[in-house]
């Protein structure tokens, strides 16, 4: 049997999530669109239902699930209406714009006592990301002494200011790092460079890793992550994503894209089929809501920091046993 997706908010990730739910998810159709601008969702429809407000789409009975890629300030209060209606819910990271209102969507979920929030921390379901989780899992690497992340980005838009490097760009590496090493981040340290960037947050885990992470969101070049995972016997690294390798004019290069959408495909995609098969199953995949709550608890701490003496303190929890 198909279930029938809603997607809430239809710009660049809405659409993308569409286009995968249309065209690459099996069990699953697009059943449900609401965006702020009624243009943008009618572009993205393509014969599934537009919805005039979030409210009647969480309620209709075509919507047995719904993703939510919406602006960040909207996502905590749509994912609480998304529980009260008992439906499970795909949102985008960060699970809310503030960790107050991640920790509401936490009770809420705890209240109801079964999981229907998975955030879209993405990572976790890319090729690459998961291989070196596999590897460091098997244990040929050692113990884990470090990890070191690079985040750059073509060119932020204007009204990416200066904590949203950290709120919701660098969220994925929290993410990520907690994930792949199993590790909790308890302290951290912050310095940006000339003009205000790049970042160089510095994170110590529960296991005295150490996790470095630079987030440049203006690097011009291309879209580049990338991370390398340190053990005592050995490295894991991701290989370059680029599709082709160019020679010319006595120089060989590789190529990146302009943003995450063609780095991530595969991620979004097999996240989306992972998901629809969870909710099929009753069951829970990827990132939870406290994983999203820890993320943007740790990223408004290091925000703190950044803007104060450049350390801080990590502070968060306890996990409630529904998370366990
Ligand atoms: N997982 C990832 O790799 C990734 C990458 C980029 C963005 N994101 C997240 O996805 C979300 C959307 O980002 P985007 O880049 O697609 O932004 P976008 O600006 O391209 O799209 C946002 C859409 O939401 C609509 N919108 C605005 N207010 C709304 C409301 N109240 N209700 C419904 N729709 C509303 C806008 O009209 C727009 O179409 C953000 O939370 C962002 O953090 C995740």
């Amino acid at each position: 049997m198909s279930i029938g997706i809603g997607v809430i908010g239809t710009g660049v990730m809405g659409a993308e999530h569409a286009r995968i739910l249309r065209h690459e998810t099996p069990g699953a159709h697009l059943a449900g669109i609401f965006d702020a601008d009624a243009a943008r969702a009618q572009a993205v429809a393509s014969g599934a239902t537009v919805f005039s407000d979030p409210q009647s789409l969480i309620a209709s009975d075509q919507i047995d699930a719904i993703v939510i890629a919406s602006p960040d300030s909207t996502h905590a209060s749509l994912t609480r209406a998304c529980i009260a209606a008992g439906k499970p819910v795909l949102c985008e990271k960060p699970l809310a714009s503030s960790a107050a209102d991640a920790l509401e969507v936490v009770k809420a979920e705890v209240g109801l006592g079964r999981k229907l929030i998975q955030v879209g921390y993405m990572r976790r379901f890319d090729p690459g990301y998961r291989e070196i989780k596999r590897v460091k899992d098997a244990g040929s690497l050692g113990g884990s002494v470090l990890l070191h992340n690079v985040h750059r980005n073509v060119r932020a838009p204007d009204w990416f200011n200066g904590p949203m490097a950290i709120t919701n760009s660098f969220v994925h590496e929290i993410d990520a790092s907690r994930w792949l090493l199993g590790s909790e981040m308890v302290s951290a340290r912050v310095a940006a460079g000339p003009g205000g960037e790049p970042l160089m947050i510095t994170m110590k885990t529960d296991k005295d890793e150490l996790v470095s992470t630079e987030v440049f969101v203006n690097a011009s070049y291309g879209y580049h992550v990338h991370v390398e995972l340190v053990g005592r016997q050995g490295t894991i690294s991701l290989a370059p994503a680029s599709l082709t390798l160019l020679n010319r004019d006595r120089a060989g290069g590789l190529s990146y894209p302009d943003n995450w959408v063609p780095r991530f495909e595969e991620a979004y995609r097999r996240q989306m089929a992972d998901w629809v098969s969870a909710v099929k199953a009753g069951a829970s995949v990827g990132a939870s809501a406290w994983d999203g709550y820890v993320a943007s608890a740790i990223a408004e701490q290091i925000a703190g920091a950044l803007a104060g003496g450049g350390v801080a303190t990590l502070k968060y929890g306890p996990r409630p046993p529904l998370y366990d």
